[in-house]
């Protein structure tokens, strides 16, 4: 979650540049040999962080993963379904990355992911070429199935799990910037909003073991990170008994213990879903001064008949009362973002105003802003007609986008004249006079270097902004 994107075709919560990184891994004992791992990720942070559980995964099997696709051996695309466009993005991968077999015939290709679980094998008639399928919960068995295609065999493994969460896997950092990191708490969703193809490819919702998240943030802490962002599809409905039902986590619970890890350690969380986030979660994050005031909270629309089409089980009324709490708990300066989704099935002129002046209200600090995409199989697809025309969709969104415009960049003017605490991410994109990193709203600061760096929390004073960036003077 970056700063505020408007891009129409963005892919919601992913790093800007899918790239492996150089990891080092010893060679396999028993045959010397060392394969070279290519993978490139596609959508959520979820994608990303499951990237890195493949990797490790697979070091184990002597692969060593490479940002270098032209030595490559092995090349996954860890894919996304959430819209069409995501899809089509793919595709046109996979069509670039085949045209290389050509000249590399050993080359093993390989389509992990959400595409991966919602065309199954499918995926092997339409694009000849691939020759493994893997969706998101059969990953311990990509060296199996890896040696199967070795064997001359394609191989499939879509198999969903109620269980699966890979919580012992310590999973290989892959474009680290050595200070935040992922922590993937819950996989699947169980909520069935219409229009989502997420409960189709990722299956029922399961928690993972608490005590493993404890781990994993102890030993970032270790290795020097400074901020941990718990993942999950609704991290408010966390939930995780030890096998003698002796200790229960909530979300609450969870994020409490992660704050404690260590006060040098920011932690993060995403998504909230608004029929879900607890007064006492709130509370949580008012009482541990690492826990950033910082809430994703999408609302998809501000309109309730067509939040009652969306399956999102909240009305309008319900979401303003949330975010009242919220101003309640937190205050003026707890930084809220959102999702909204412009053109859904029979959406009039007025609901879609509804949604703009909903924005007016909660002034979204930036929102990832998208128009209906039907996805086959979803509720919406089989009970509603896709009916608002294109130019009518992306009109309305350009409206939206044109908003929420105007509000980031009030926002980031009441941020001017304020001390933020920023951690470094590293240098600034214009310059490297410059370093840039975040505040606790996740709004990008930058500010001059002076003998700051990466890692490092320093206090700006901010002096001026744009509608996506602070610039200040770090206060001594
Ligand atoms: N679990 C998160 C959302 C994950 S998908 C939540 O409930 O908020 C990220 C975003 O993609 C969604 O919030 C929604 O705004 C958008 N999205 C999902 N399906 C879509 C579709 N069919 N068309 C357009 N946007 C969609
Ligand atoms: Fe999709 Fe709704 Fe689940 Fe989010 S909560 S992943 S939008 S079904
Ligand atoms: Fe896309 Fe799958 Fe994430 S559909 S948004 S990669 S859960």
């Amino acid at each position: 979650m970056n700063s505020l994107l408007t891009d129409i075709d963005f892919i919601p919560e992913a790093p800007a540049q899918p790239e492996a990184c150089e990891t080092k891994v010893t060679p396999d004992q028993n045959t010397g040999r060392l394969r070279k791992l290519y993978i490139e990720s596609y959508g959520c942070q979820m994608n990303y962080s499951d990237s890195e559980i493949v990797s490790s995964i697979l070091a184990k099997e002597g692969f060593d993963t490479t940002s270098d696709l032209n030595i490559a051996d092995v090349v996954f695309l860890n894919t996304c379904s959430i819209r069409e466009k995501a899809e089509q993005t793919v595709r046109a991968r996979l069509r670039q990355i085949n045209a290389l077999k050509k000249s590399r015939p050993g080359l093993v290709v390989g389509v992990l992911g959400c595409m991966a679980e919602r065309l199954k094998s499918k995926l092997l008639e339409e694009e000849k070429l691939v020759d493994m399928v893997v969706g998101p919960d059969a990953y311990r068995e990509l060296p199996n199935l890896i040696n199967e295609v070795d064997g001359g065999q394609r191989a499939v493994n879509v198999l969903l799990s109620r269980e699966e969460t890979y919580a012992d896997i310590n999973p290989i950092r892959l474009n680290t910037n050595g200070v935040s990191a992922f922590i993937s708490i819950m996989r699947g969703c169980d909520n069935m909003c219409s229009f989502c193809v997420v409960p189709f490819t990722r299956g029922r919702e399961r928690s993972r073991d608490a005590h493993s998240i404890v781990a994993e943030a102890q030993s970032l802490v270790a290795e020097g990170y400074k901020e941990v962002t718990l993942l999950g599809q609704n991290v408010d409905s966390y939930k995780w008994a030890s096998a003698d039902g002796t200790e229960q986590v909530n979300f609450a619970g969870l994020l409490e213990r992660v704050a404690l890890v260590s006060p040098d350690l920011r932690v993060r969380f995403s998504t909230s879903h608004p029929k879900d986030i607890t007064d006492e979660v709130l509370y949580t994050i008012k009482k541990y001064p690492n826990i950033c005031k910082y809430i994703h909270l999408p609302v998809q629309s501000g309109n309730s008949r067509v939040l009652e089409l969306m399956n999102r089980t909240y009305d309008r009324e319900w979401y303003i009362n949330r975010v009242k709490a919220i101003r309640r708990i937190l205050g003026q300066e707890c930084g809220i973002s959102s999702d909204m989704i412009a053109g859904f099935c029979t959406e009039t002129e007025e609901e879609h105003q509804d949604t703009l002046s909903l924005m007016d209200f909660v002034q979204y600090d930036y929102s990832y802003m998208f128009f209906y995409s039907e996805r086959p199989g979803t509720l919406a697809a089989r009970k509603f007609v896709d009916d608002i025309p294109l130019e009518v969709k992306k009109r309305r969104l350009q409206e939206i986008i044109d908003k929420q415009r105007e509000l980031s960049l009030l926002r980031n003017q009441q941020d001017v004249g304020k001390i933020h605490r920023v951690l470094v991410e590293g240098f600034s994109k214009k310059s490297e006079a410059d370093l840039q990193g975040r505040n606790d709203q996740n709004k990008v600061v930058v500010f001059p270097k002076g003998n700051y760096q990466k890692g490092d929390y320093v206090e700006v004073l901010v002096d001026s902004c744009s509608v996506g960036t602070l610039f200040g003077q770090p206060i001594k």
